[in-house]
C-alpha cells in the first residue's frame, strides 16, 4: 500500500525537476538569442558609424592648444613620479633593450609612386640608429605584459627640418610600437585618460563618469590588447606607426615587420623569461655573441579616403583589405656590440620624436599634433634635470 504513494511523490518530484530544467534551458536560450541580436545590432551600428569616405585633410578641433598644455603638465608629473633614485627617464618607453646601428636600404626596384621623401632614391642605403624599448613609464621585468617600442633615426638626411631648432641635425625619425591602433581617439580623450592614470586609476580611467555614454569599453579592449606578452626577442615582433604621416602628397601609416628570409637562418637559443632583461639578452645573443644579423622590412599603407581610414582618430586601425601595406625599404641590424655602459648612456641621452624629420613625412592628426609639444617638453625636461645632477 505504501508503494503507489511513493511512486506518485517521485513522479511529482521528477516533473518539478524537469520543469525547472526546461525553464533554465529557455532562459539560457533567450539570453543567447538576446546577446546575438545585441552583438549584430552593435556590429551594424559600428559599421554604420565607421564608414567612408573620410577627410584627407587634418581637422583641428577648438581648444586643442589648451588641452595640450594640460597634457604636458601631467607628463612631467609622471616623469617626476617615476624617478625615485634613478636618472630622469622618458615619460613613456623608459626602458631600452638597446640602441643598435642599422642600415636602411630603399628597395632598388621601388615603384615610381612610392619614391617619396627619404625613399626617393631606389637602392640608397641610409645609416641609422634604432632604439628598442618596453612601453611602460617605469622600467619593469620584460615578462610583464606591455607594448614594445621601436624608434628609428635615419642619419645624414638633407632637407629643411620640420622643427626650426633641429637645423643641422639631418635626421628622419620613425617612432612606432607593437600594436596597430591606439587606446584613445584624440587629444581630448588622451588628456582625460592620462590624467586619470597619473592619479593611479587603471581600468577606471576608461570610465570617466556615471553616464554610460562616456564609457570607453572599445578603447579599454584596445589598451588590454596593446599590453601583450613579450616576444622572444625585440627582432621578432611587428611595430606600427599607429598615427598617420604625409608620404609626399599622400597620407600614410607605416610599419616595420621581421623579415627573417632575407637574413641567414638563425635559431635563438631559449631565454629564461624570469630574468628581468631577457629581451636585451636575446638581442645581444643574436647580434653580439652569435654575430648573426637581423632583418626587417619597412612598409607603407597609403590612405584611401573613400574607405574608413580617418586621420583624426588613432583608435581606428586602417584595414589591410582597404589598403595593403607596400614594402619601401629593407632594414638590417648588422652584428655588433651595443651593450656597453658608454653606448647605453648615449642611448638614454638620445631623443626620438615623430617631428624630427622633413616635410615629406610630416606627422598629421590630433595625436601627432599633441606629440609635437609633449615629446619636446618631456625630452627637454629630462635632459636638463639629468645634466644638473
Ligand atoms: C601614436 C601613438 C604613439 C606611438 C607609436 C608612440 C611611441 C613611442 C616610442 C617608441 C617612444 C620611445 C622613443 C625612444 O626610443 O626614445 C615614445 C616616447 C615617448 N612618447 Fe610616445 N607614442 C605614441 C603616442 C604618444 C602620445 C599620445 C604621447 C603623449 C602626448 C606620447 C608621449 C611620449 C613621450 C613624452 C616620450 C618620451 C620622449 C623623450 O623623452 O624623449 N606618446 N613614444
Amino acid at each position: 500500500m505504501i508503494m503507489p504513494t511513493f511512486k506518485k511523490e517521485l513522479s511529482l518530484f521528477a516533473r518539478l525537476w524537469l520543469g525547472l530544467g526546461r525553464l533554465i534551458g529557455r532562459i539560457f536560450l533567450f539570453l543567447i538569442v538576446v546577446s546575438l541580436i545585441g552583438w549584430a545590432v552593435a556590429t551594424a551600428w559600428f559599421a554604420w558609424q565607421h564608414r567612408g569616405p573620410v577627410s584627407a585633410l587634418e581637422q583641428i578641433p577648438p581648444g586643442e592648444a589648451a588641452m595640450t598644455q594640460d597634457v604636458i603638465q601631467t607628463a612631467v608629473r609622471i616623469v617626476d613620479q617615476h624617478r625615485e633614485s634613478t636618472r630622469y627617464l622618458r615619460d613613456a618607453h623608459a626602458k631600452a633593450h638597446g640602441c643598435v646601428k642599422a642600415e636602411v636600404q630603399v628597395l632598388p626596384e621601388l615603384a615610381q609612386s612610392l619614391r617619396q621623401g627619404v625613399f626617393s632614391e631606389p637602392g640608397k642605403t641610409w645609416q641609422a640608429l634604432i632604439r628598442l624599448s618596453n612601453g611602460n613609464a617605469y622600467p619593469q621585468f620584460d615578462s610583464i605584459r606591455d607594448a614594445r617600442g621601436m624608434a628609428i633615426k635615419l642619419l645624414d638626411v638633407r632637407g629643411q627640418p620640420l622643427l626650426s631648432d633641429r637645423q643641422g641635425q639631418n635626421e628622419q625619425d620613425f617612432v612606432m610600437f607593437s600594436h596597430p591602433n591606439f587606446f584613445v581617439s584624440d587629444v581630448a580623450e588622451y588628456r582625460q585618460n592620462v590624467a586619470a592614470q597619473a592619479d593611479g586609476k587603471k581600468i577606471m580611467a576608461f570610465f570617466p563618469g556615471w553616464n554610460p555614454r562616456t564609457w570607453e569599453i572599445r578603447h579599454l579592449l584596445i589598451a588590454l590588447a596593446t599590453l601583450a606578452p613579450p616576444p622572444e626577442s625585440p627582432t621578432r615582433t611587428t611595430y606600427f606607426s599607429v598615427s598617420p604621416y604625409k608620404f609626399g602628397e599622400a597620407n600614410a601609416k607605416f610599419r616595420v615587420m621581421p623579415d627573417p628570409d632575407n637574413c641567414p637562418a638563425y635559431t635563438l637559443p631559449p631565454r629564461n623569461h624570469d630574468l628581468p632583461n631577457f629581451l636585451r639578452s636575446a638581442l645581444s645573443q643574436q647580434l653580439s655573441t652569435d654575430r648573426v644579423p637581423a632583418c626587417f622590412v619597412l612598409q607603407i599603407q597609403r590612405q584611401d579616403a573613400n574607405k574608413y581610414m580617418p586621420i583624426e582618430d588613432t583608435s581606428i586601425e586602417w584595414r589591410e583589405q582597404d589598403s595593403a601595406f607596400e614594402t619601401v625599404a629593407r632594414i638590417t641590424l648588422p652584428p655588433q656590440d651595443f651593450d656597453t655602459p658608454a653606448l647605453n648612456l648615449q642611448c638614454d641621452n638620445l631623443s626620438f620624436n615623430p617631428w624630427f624629420g622633413i616635410e615629406a613625412h610630416r606627422p598629421i592628426g590630433g595625436i601627432n599634433r599633441l606629440r609635437k609639444a609633449v615629446y619636446e617638453a618631456v625630452s627637454d625636461y629630462r635632459h636638463s634635470q639629468n645634466a644638473a645632477q
